[in-house]
């Protein structure tokens, strides 16, 4: 099975470099408008195979990701220090006007992943590119708030005691500054987070929780400032995303995709939980909120929904 990577700055070969260490696929092909960076890129992480898992990875043409199963847009500028995600749209709203098109002509067939910030409003707009080639709006899935659900996870785990894989809560709306950790949904073994706590004794007050809020809501802040982006989180992200693809492995994921009907506030392009699989987004699931946490996640919506308009 082929996977496609268009744009193979930091994020783009991260996520390749992520697939051999998985086994993901059988043959990755890195597309860049920099030829010379795309060969460097595949030669070097062509050789992590003979330490990870036999496959090809190769530097290609538009041409060459005909037969992909999954294509995967990294393309684009990414935030520098203090810049927004939102920042970054008018640009990269360009470079997807020029990439889309190009890709579908070769790979029509293809499950679109969006990794490119700001990445709802990218998987808004390549909906609307993948429109007109007959690419139904399930097929286009955006990278979303994974990364920041695993962010969540991973913090929880921390102060719980607990591998983040055993914890189930979710980051929800907007990849930004407007999303939302939905605590009332957090569970630990099945057993909701204040049962867990007071059943392992487990202090868990609103400050520890207005910490872990900030710390995942500034997380890639924080890295930029320090390494100037970020890349293994969005492409280990990316990895499994289109591990779940390429296997049909049916997961719930955090994905940014187009709201369903039965989701009751602004019609937009974020993350709710989805089931996906090997023909992209199979369900949608609008989760039961608090008051409050409803009202966030719609107010999320309105971010995305006002910087749509811009484009
Ligand atoms: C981050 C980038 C991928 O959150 O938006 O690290």
């Amino acid at each position: 099975m082929k996977v496609g990577i268009v744009g193979c700055g930091l994020v783009g070969s991260t996520a390749a470099y992520a697939m051999v260490m998985r086994g993901v696929g059988r043959e990755i092909v890195l597309v860049d408008y920099n030829e010379a960076r795309s060969r460097a890129e595949a030669n070097d992480i062509y050789h992590a195979v003979p330490f990870a898992h036999p496959l090809t990875v190769r530097a290609g043409s538009y041409a060459d990701l005909a037969g992909s199963r999954a294509v995967v847009i990294a393309a684009g500028v990414n935030q520098k220090p203090g810049e927004t995600r939102l920042e970054l749209l008018q640009r990269n709203a360009a470079v997807f006007q020029s990439v889309v098109p190009q890709i579908l002509s070769y790979a029509p067939d293809a499950v679109l992943v969006i990794a490119t910030n700001p990445v709802d409003i990218m998987t808004h707009l390549t909906i609307r590119y993948a429109r007109d080639y007959g690419v139904p709006a399930s097929r286009v899935i955006g990278s979303g708030t994974m990364l920041d659900t695993a962010r969540f996870r991973t913090l929880l785990g921390i102060h719980l005691g607990v591998d983040p894989h055993h914890l189930h809560g979710y980051v929800l709306g907007e990849h930004g500054d407007s999303e939302v950790l939905t605590w009332s949904l957090v569970t630990a073994g099945g057993m909701p987070l204040e049962e867990f706590c007071q059943r392992r004794g487990v202090r868990f007050d609103e400050e520890q929780r207005q910490q872990i809020d900030r710390d995942v809501r500034r997380a890639a802040y924080t890295i930029i400032e320090g390494k100037g982006a970020t890349y293994y989180g969005i492409g280990s992200a990316l990895a499994r995303l289109v591990e779940v693809i390429l296997h049909d492995q049916r997961a719930i994921l955090t994905v940014s995709s187009a709201t369903p009907e039965s989701w009751d506030g602004p019609s937009v392009t974020f993350s709710l939980p989805n089931l996906v699989g090997g023909s992209g987004i199979l369900a949608t699931f609008p989760p039961t909120l608090t008051a409050s946490e409803n009202g966030a996640l719609c107010a999320s919506a309105e971010v995305i929904a006002n910087a749509v308009l811009g484009v």
